[in-house]
């Protein structure tokens, strides 16, 4: 065991299947202790990093360490890490304590111990009042809580869960988002996370991995990726958002069509075009005469468009920097607009990203 070690590190790691470059020389470096999550939608790769991490699969070009040890060709059973399959793979005709010994059993571990672990470890997935129940006789919730068990009872440096709540319906899917949660802290080893639910991975993760066809385009903070994506597929992956064309203009001045904006922070070079991303709860739309904050930006435009979603209405504004698309909350004091209304829209310059590409 290594104290200070990073959890998984990736160093130009490639891997090909034939023609195939699923994974495309990525340099990633998990921290001890951390939730991470590999978020993308289905083919970028996401399944074949965890692969190569647990050892099913070797890289085609780099190399990974997992608990500062270089794996190399390591085989899956002598590398700290377990994973938790969507699959469960339970075996239905033990029982749940069974189906959580029977790791513990294949190391030699004794009888005795492996059981009162296995207890230990059932009651930290809630699920200690069932351990004598067959896992055919659990529901997918259940089942998906001894899989989780089954990875834990082995001590593992890190977990590896590859899209463990598919197949649960919605509902409790979010439960069982905020157990996982739970249990990271209260276990305390890594957790690396696959998903292609972009809900999921903002809500439990410390640190989410953003990849498209084999690349990982954005590492950061589930805060930092919503609100400050820094590639168009990262913002428009996640979420709803405004992009639009803008310019640099060879004064320095930023262009949004025909309106002059400030940008926060380092403006691209004179001259360049750009693409403004901003998030349609990150505007304000206010009546036509409304002054607002010196610093914000502020255009005038026409509603061309209204959706109630009930907590919240949406709004198209027509600007002369383009259509911008605007979430309000339905609170009592929300002044509602008009399809025809002249209004204006501000949003705080920090609150817009600059994409490049
Ligand atoms: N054993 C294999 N042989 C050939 N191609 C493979 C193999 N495994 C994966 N691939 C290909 O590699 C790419 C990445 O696959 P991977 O399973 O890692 O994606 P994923 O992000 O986990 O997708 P999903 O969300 O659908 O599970 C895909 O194009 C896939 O078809
Ligand atoms: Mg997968």
């Amino acid at each position: 065991m290594n104290e200070s070690a990073n959890a998984v590190e990736l160093h130009g790691v490639v891997k090909k299947f034939g023609d195939v470059i699923a994974v495309n020389s990525i340099d990633l470096v998990i921290a001890d202790g951390e939730f991470f999550s590999l978020l993308g939608p289905s083919g970028c790769g996401k399944t074949t990093i965890l692969r190569m991490i647990a050892g099913f699969e070797f890289p085609t070009a780099g190399h990974l360490a997992v608990d500062g040890q270089k794996m190399g060709l390591t085989p899956p059973d002598q590398r700290p890490v377990n994973t938790v399959f969507q699959n469960y793979a339970l075996f239905p005709h033990m029982t749940v304590l069974e189906n959580v010994m029977f790791g513990l059993l294949m190391k030699k571990v004794p009888k005795d111990e492996a059981r009162e672990t296995a207890k230990k470890v059932l009651d930290q997935v809630r699920l200690g009042a069932l351990g004598e129940r067959k896992s055919s006789q659990l529901s997918g919730g259940q089942q998906q809580r001894v899989a989780l068990a089954r990875a834990l009872v082995n001590k593992p440096k890190v977990l590896l869960l590859d899209e463990p709540l598919g197949a649960l319906d919605l509902k409790l899917r979010q439960e069982m988002q905020s157990e996982l949660k739970s249990l990271h802290t209260e276990v305390g080893i890594t957790f690396v996370y696959v998903t292609h639910d972009q809900e999921e991975a903002l809500t439990m993760s410390d640190r989410i991995g953003v990849m498209s066809e084999g690349n990982l385009l954005q590492v950061d903070t589930p805060d930092r990726i919503y609100e400050h994506p820094t590639k168009r597929f990262v913002a428009d992956f996640i979420g709803e958002i405004n992009m639009l064309a803008a310019t640099v203009a060879d004064d320095g001045t930023v262009q949004l069509g025909s309106e002059q904006i400030k940008l926060d922070g380092p403006s691209p070079e004179m001259g360049q075009s750009f693409t403004l991303a901003i998030r349609p709860e990150s505007i304000d739309l206010t009546g036509p005469d409304q002054g607002v904050e010196l610093g914000l930006n502020q255009i005038s435009g026409t509603v061309t468009h209204r959706t109630y979603f009930g907590d919240a209405y949406s709004y198209d504004v027509e600007t002369g920097g383009g259509v911008l698309s605007v979430r309000c909350d339905n609170r009592p004091d929300h002044q509602r607009f008009n399809e025809g209304d002249a209004v204006k829209v501000s949003w705080r310059p920090d609150s817009s990203s600059v994409l490049k590409d």
